[in-house]
């Protein structure tokens, strides 16, 4: 598959957060999904940043605890402050967001993949929990978010979406996961434009060996996995003011910056990288 610009699998010189206009402190942030794989590796890329607060959110109490006080033994310049609850619930996130206050970063990371096999085989009750926490969960932790009066001005929303949304997916029996981040994306890049002040932004984080990937079945990526140091630095990089021009629009986090920094022009006049339908020009 012919790539955007270069795919990285390992972190490298662009990317450092020691580079001028790279520094995030200063900058708090709420990361859902962080007690374990992606959300992780984006905290941990956001803490090098200088991002504090952060606010961790997992499900389990006990887990995003643990992940808490590693954080706080590797950064101990950075805050961390740990956040159990379900995304799919209205009132816990609210109670997270009343406790925590309005990021200026929010990453909506936390996802599952559900059981998969051929379509028509399947559970729709099971089928559809990726629906439910993916696209549901994302839009009650957003909806809230952009509930917040006194919210940052130019706050960042980084959705966690998939490859899987927008590519052939290799891989049959994934209509439910795909099509719960086709929607995820899908619904960023409407309300951007009922919120011009906030950037939202889609991410594909790479291919990473996760608690996650390994339970949905999925082959091992023939290019290998990525390297969760990449997709940490690459999201911080997504919060810097050098990426404000990708808002709005769908993006892989293996991708080299420098070249997507210099295919900035052709972006926008040509209003790439947008879910569309190929060869049918894009409407209004
Ligand atoms: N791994 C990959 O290669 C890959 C590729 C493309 C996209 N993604 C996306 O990346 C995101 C993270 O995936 P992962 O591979 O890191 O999965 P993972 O290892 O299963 O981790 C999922 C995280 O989400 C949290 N979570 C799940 N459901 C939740 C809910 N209802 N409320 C609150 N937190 C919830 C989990 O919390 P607990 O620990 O408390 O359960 C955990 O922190 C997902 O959105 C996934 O679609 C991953």
């Amino acid at each position: 598959m012919a790539s955007f610009v270069t795919n990285h699998k390992a972190p490298y010189d662009a990317l450092s957060p020691s580079l001028p206009g790279r520094s995030l402190a200063g900058k708090s942030a709420l990361i859902t999904g962080a007690s374990r794989g992606v959300g992780e590796h984006i905290a941990r890329g956001l803490a090098e940043a200088g991002v504090s607060p952060i606010g961790l959110l997992g499900k389990d109490k006990a887990r995003i605890e643990s992940t808490r006080e590693k954080f706080g033994r590797e950064f101990p310049q950075t805050t961390f402050v740990a956040f159990a609850a379900d995304i799919t619930d209205a009132e816990a996130i609210a109670a997270v967001f009343f406790n925590f206050g309005a990021p200026d970063i929010l990453v909506n990371n936390a996802g599952v993949f559900p059981d998969e096999g051929p379509f028509v085989e399947q559970d729709l009750k099971e089928w559809f929990s990726g629906f439910e926490t993916n696209v549901l969960g994302t839009a009650i932790v957003t909806q809230r978010f952009l509930k917040i009066g006194d919210r940052p001005k130019d706050a960042i929303v980084i959705n966690v979406v998939s490859m899987a949304a927008h590519t052939r997916f290799p891989v049959p029996g994934w209509s439910g996961y795909s099509g719960s981040k086709m929607a995820q994306a899908r619904i960023f890049e409407n309300i951007r434009f009922e919120h011009p002040d906030v950037r939202f932004i889609n991410a594909h984080p790479g291919l990473l060996d996760t608690d996650g990937f390994e339970r949905c079945g999925a082959p091992m990526p023939p290019g290998g996995w990525a390297d969760g140091k990449l997709t940490g630095g690459f999201f911080a990089w997504l919060a810097t003011e050098e990426a404000a021009f990708l808002s709005g629009r769908f993006v892989w986090a293996d991708w080299d910056i420098e070249e997507l920094k210099a295919r900035k022009d052709e972006i926008l006049e040509k209003d790439l990288l947008l879910t569309t339908v190929d060869g049918f020009n894009k409407g209004f």
